[in-house]
């Protein structure tokens, strides 16, 4: 797989129903270096999930432009349950990779490595609704992480998750984007979650969304999100972005 490229991002503008209606997104800017982890905090309804769906190509930009890296092709965790409720979790990590046409074999192989990788190869034979909240939230990340694209796009992944296991998750999906080394734009709204993943970090402005603030995060990994307040530089680092998320 080519990962190689930067994601850029110039003067997106999004504006939902037309004249008149609301412009989520006004003139945002954004350069995310090939092969990083780079986090989207913001305050809620400046337009981060506008942002990631835009990229996936699901709602039309109003002016701007965004070129991806690689193929163009994304895999996306959109906010929210995602999986399939009608499908095992199997094959919902796999039904990326059928809609490219990967044969069934190759397709339950490589379902049932990442689902191993995740700590679920026991129930990769389950429904959805047979799965804890914390697993159907890794099913949906293997799902996303299964069609090995250049670009990963994940809105708020991990919010539902009790701490533990957000921990452990971050954990795993670290990893996984380690040895990938594709390029990750993840939303949250968990500015200890953003330092605690991402190499950088921008902020967006409330409503319409452009881009306040982007920061390196200064921490080297691995990182463990409940040891980040003993890092040294750590109550600066936050503070600037809380400050940038307030405006
Ligand atoms: N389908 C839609 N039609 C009209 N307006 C929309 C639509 N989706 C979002 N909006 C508006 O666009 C703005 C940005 O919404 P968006 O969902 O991108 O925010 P967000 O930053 O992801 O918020 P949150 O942190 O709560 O998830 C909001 O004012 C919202 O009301
Ligand atoms: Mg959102």
């Amino acid at each position: 797989m080519d990962v190689s490229g930067e994601l850029s991002i110039r003067g997106l503008t999004v504006d939902y129903g037309g004249a008149g209606g609301v412009r989520a997104l006004q003139a945002l800017d954004l350069e995310v270096e090939p092969g990083s982890f780079h986090a989207i905090l913001g305050p809620s309804g400046c337009g981060k999930s506008t942002l990631i769906k835009v990229l996936a190509g699901l709602i039309p930009r109003t002016a701007g432009e965004a070129r991806l890296p690689g193929d163009g092709s994304v895999a996306y965790v959109p906010q929210g349950n995602s999986c399939f409720p009608w499908l095992r979790a199997e094959e919902n990590v796999a039904y990326g990779l059928k809609l490219r046409g990967v044969g069934r074999r190759e397709r339950a192989e490589r379902a049932r490595d990442i689902l191993k990788s995740l700590g679920l190869e026991q129930f990769s034979r389950a429904f959805p609704g047979q799965l804890s909240e914390g697993m159907r939230q890794r099913v949906a990340i293997a799902r996303a992480f299964a069609v090995e694209a250049p670009l990963l796009l994940m809105d708020e992944p991990l919010s539902a998750l009790d701490f533990q296991t957000k921990i452990a998750v971050q954990a795993e999906l670290v990893d996984l984007w380690r040895d990938r080394r594709c390029t990750v734009l993840y939303v949250t709204h968990d500015i200890d979650e953003a330092l605690t993943l991402a190499d950088r970090v921008s902020v967006l402005s409330a409503r319409p969304g452009r881009v306040a603030l982007t920061a390196e995060v200064p921490f080297a990994r691995p990182r463990h999100q409940a040891g980040l307040r003993e890092q040294p530089g750590y109550a600066a680092a936050f503070r600037k972005l809380y400050e940038a998320i307030e405006g």
